[in-house]
């Protein structure tokens, strides 16, 4: 396993759209195990491929509190099914946004299917941050970030602070 360089905004990278996978093997399964050490040296909750500059529908993710045994989740080419109507707004943060936090309002439900670390076919629903977190993932394999659904001036003050830290770093 191997941490990789997270991608930052403005890196245009992060606004490719991420293709399918066509078969889940041990190449992909060395991408994710690489993803999930990433995520967790950030520390992040959640990461999809294309932040290591991978367009492919991959996400890991792991909602475990810090005193929690770890509790590692995999997607692969994973669908939304079904939206709740009601909403949850939630203040959302993206290890491609480092420092930044804002309130994004979401489907506060949602059907999902996706391939899993074996490459089998999940179907569950997801609630909550589980729900919050799938959706800014997914997102991320459209190249679509959570700071877009900001006012145009927040987005650009959020994307001007983090070039400001990273010359500063
Ligand atoms: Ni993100």
């Amino acid at each position: 396993m191997a941490i990789r360089d997270i991608l930052v905004v403005p890196d245009p990278v992060l606004k490719q759209v991420s293709q399918p996978v066509e078969r889940v093997d041990d190449d992909l399964r060395a991408l994710m195990d690489d993803m999930l050490e990433t995520m967790y040296d950030a520390p992040g909750i959640g990461l999809a491929a294309i932040q290591i500059g991978v367009a492919k529908q991959v996400i890991v993710m792991d909602l475990a509190g810090p005193d929690e045994p770890k509790q590692p989740r995999y997607f692969v080419n994973p669908q939304i099914l079904t939206t709740s109507d009601d909403t949850l707004p939630y203040e959302e943060g993206c290890l491609s946004v480092p420092d930044i936090y804002d309130e994004v309002e979401r489907p506060s439900k949602v059907t999902l299917k996706y391939l899993n670390y074996q490459g089998e076919e999940v179907v569950e629903e997801a609630e909550g941050l589980y729900a919050v977190c799938i959706q800014h993932e997914m997102d991320h394999l459209k190249g679509v970030l959570f700071i877009d659904y900001l006012s145009r001036l927040k987005r650009d003050r959020a994307v001007a602070k983090v070039k400001k830290q990273a010359r500063a770093a």
